[in-house]
């Protein structure tokens, strides 16, 4: 296939342009080559490309900054998505797209599924939901991955963040009252090839399986990078000041997942591990499948 990805310098592009560069022709854009909120360099790129497939890994996602930056937040994820779709729908060129955890409000405590209603708590998921419905309306061959908590070798994440704050400061404050499934972006890639090549379109929930807290997700982190002696300390979300507030609890339901794919993802704890070891993010006590709790 002649492929055209957006976004390929972010976390999960990056991951997506190595995968996909094995079977099919990708080409790529950055947001100084074509930038989506503009129809007009939409429909000059993709119509000069004319690729069988657009992926559009391209969003703007700071969550935060979402509510301070409202009108590129919109123009970027909300109008951004529907220029690609208007310019994709001319030419009978299908779309897959991303989407997020955050269109939820958290007030369910079994996984969402994909079609549990969503009600955004902030300016991000609000945006993100639009991308979708855009689509929705403006596209009649597309496939939403909606995932979640993403880190992976191309980006800032939560993961380098935690290490990063390990070694500057003496204690980590971490929430426990905000639960979701830590999804690392190269599993997420593999996940995103198979329903590519399966043909698949609709709405799909991926993310690598388990749940936790970002306070029990910190205790990983520390625990694979064999840091030892930095007390992390649980607190709840009231006790932190941001922007943007987000859901208590957004598990995702990845069953359609696992039946469409014949696959499923595997657990966090274990993604996680090899991310570490790979990216070579400290000290990693060796790892043994299906028997985590014996680590050191
Ligand atoms: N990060 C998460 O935890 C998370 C969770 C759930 C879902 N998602 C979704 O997953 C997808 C990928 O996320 P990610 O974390 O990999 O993103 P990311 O690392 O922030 O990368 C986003 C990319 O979007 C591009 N971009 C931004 N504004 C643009 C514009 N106006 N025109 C064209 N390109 C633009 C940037 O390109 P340049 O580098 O060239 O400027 C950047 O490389 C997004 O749809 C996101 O909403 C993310």
């Amino acid at each position: 296939m002649k492929i055209l990805l957006l976004g390929y310098r972010g976390m999960l592009g990056a991951d997506l342009l190595l995968k996909l560069s094995a079977d099919h022709e990708v080409h790529t854009t950055g947001s100084d080559e074509l930038d989506i909120s503009s129809g007009e360099a939409c429909q000059n790129v993709i119509s000069a490309v004319m690729p069988d497939l657009v992926i559009n890994a391209a969003a703007y996602t700071d969550v935060d900054g979402c509510e301070s930056k409202r009108e590129k937040c919109f123009s970027v994820n909300a109008q951004g998505v529907k220029n690609i779709a208007i310019a994709c729908r001319d030419r009978a060129i299908k779309i897959v797209h991303f989407s997020t955890d955050y269109i939820f409000d958290g007030a369910k405590d079994s996984p969402y599924v994909e079609t549990d209603a969503c009600r955004p708590l902030n300016s991000y998921g609000l945006s993100k939901l639009e991308g979708e419905r855009f689509l929705e309306a403006f596209s009649d061959n597309f496939l939403i991955i909606r995932s979640s908590w993403l880190y992976g070798k191309n980006g800032r994440n939560f993961v380098t963040t935690i290490l990063e704050k390990a070694r500057s400061v003496g204690r980590l404050d971490v929430v426990t009252d905000q639960v979701g499934s830590p999804t690392y972006t190269e599993d997420l890639a593999d996940a995103v090839v198979s329903l590519i090549n399966g043909g698949h379109r609709g709405i799909v929930h991926v993310t690598n399986s388990g749940s936790c807290s970002w306070y029990d997700f910190t205790q990983k982190i520390l625990r694979f990078a064999g840091i030892t002696n930095l007390p992390a300390f649980p607190i709840t979300s009231d006790k932190l000041t941001r922007p943007a507030a987000r859901p208590s609890y957004s598990v995702l339901d990845c069953r359609k997942f696992a039946l469409l794919s014949g696959n499923s993802m595997r657990p966090w704890e274990e993604a996680l591990h090899d991310y570490m070891a790979s990216a070579g993010l400290g000290k990693v006590p060796i790892y043994r499948r299906n028997n985590l709790d014996t680590l050191p």
